[in-house]
């Protein structure tokens, strides 16, 4: 049987992908190539097309003896999704309900979800716990809401089974140096502290330093790529043995503020990188930090890379040895 993987050419896709033929899986991919790449394919079988294209979808299902999907394919910037809320409904919302209708055709009965800590929206206490009020603040992270709810329903009705996995900030990349993160345009803290060291920027601009945290700057959860991907496997592998739909939170469960991942970045390059503060980025929660302990309960879930600076060492890894992502 294979796993089909929607955008399985984007960042967090492209890791799973490689993790999924680490372990032995027929993979198949579906990506428009908007945003992903090519060349983040260590392997598997690539369709170029559109999960809203009802035609392209049979022909993928049609071909391949598929069990299970693990749906990256979306839309994902906060700032973008505030300018035009209907690319978001359009491509994320009604992406994910033309790929369930499609599933539902083909009998194929196991989700597992790329969902966001934006569902949250800001969190009324910390760490976040999958319990926690869903109030998103943003049209990115409404939209993702909306597709677990969805995904809900299709489980009540037809029994299709998800599992949705809230990331917090997905960060490092992959052992092998071969892939890594190339987002276009880039908005991701951790890249754009390191294209400092790379001559490719001056410095860091910090997004406010009046937040009630202890030096003024937003904390957040970075967790590992490689350890995001691993829990897809393990969260597909619970739905094909029988497991009950779930939704689980995946962080480090440890909070570093903006100037501490610069501390970090600087140690690790060795480079001063230079920060200026500016403005606060409109929609920014003050901290968000996960509590994981469903994830690791229920899933077995056990990242192995939760240091900061072996995550933005493997990163830096990345970006010197491809300091314009795929294109060099
Ligand atoms: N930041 C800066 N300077 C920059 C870029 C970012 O100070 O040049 C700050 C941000 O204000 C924020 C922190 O660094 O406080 C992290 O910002 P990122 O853009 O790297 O990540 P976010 O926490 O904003 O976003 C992540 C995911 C989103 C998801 C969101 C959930 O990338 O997909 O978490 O809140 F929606």
């Amino acid at each position: 049987m294979a796993v089909l993987v929607t955008g399985g050419a984007g960042y967090i896709g492209s890791h799973t992908v490689a993790e999924l033929l680490a372990a032995g899986e027929q993979v198949i991919i579906v990506d428009t190539l908007g945003q992903g790449h090519r060349e983040a394919l260590l392997g598997g079988k690539l369709y170029v097309g559109d999960i809203r294209d009802a035609d392209f979808m049979d022909g993928v299902f049609k071909e391949n003896e598929i069990d299970a999907v693990i749906h990256f394919a979306a839309n994902s910037l906060v700032g973008e999704s505030m300018q035009n809320p209907a690319k978001y409904y359009h491509n994320n919302v009604y992406g994910t309900l033309c790929l369930l209708e499609k599933m539902n055709e083909y009998g194929v009965k196991n989700i597992v979800f790329s969902s966001t800590a934006a569902t949250y929206g800001e969190p009324d206490s910390v760490p976040i716990q999958e319990t926690n009020r869903t109030e998103p603040t943003n049209a990115y992270g409404e939209t993702k809401l909306a597709m677990e709810k969805m995904m809900r329903w299709f489980d009540t009705a037809h029994g299709m089974k998800y599992v949705s996995l809230r990331y917090f900030n997905a960060a490092g990349a992959h052992e092998s140096g071969k892939i890594g993160e190339d987002h276009s345009p880039e908005t991701h803290l951790i890249p754009l502290i390191l294209q400092v060291p790379l001559g490719q920027r001056q410095h860091i601009s910090v997004f406010g330093d009046d937040y009630a945290t202890p030096d003024g700057t937003c904390i957040r959860d970075y967790i590992h790529v490689t350890d995001l991907a691993d829990a897809h496997i393990l969260a597909m592998n619970k739905l094909r043995s029988g497991g009950d739909s779930g939704v689980y939170n995946l962080g480090s469960g440890n909070g570093f503020s903006v100037k501490e991942v610069i501390d970090v970045a600087r140690a690790v390059t060795g480079h001063p990188i230079p920060a200026v503060i500016e403005p606060r980025r409109a929609g920014d929660p003050a901290i968000l930090i996960a509590s994981s302990e469903k994830a690791r309960r229920e899933l077995g879930w056990k990242p192995a890379r939760e240091h900061l600076p072996a995550i933005i060492e493997s990163a830096w890894k990345w970006h010197q040895a491809h300091p314009n992502g795929y294109r060099s």
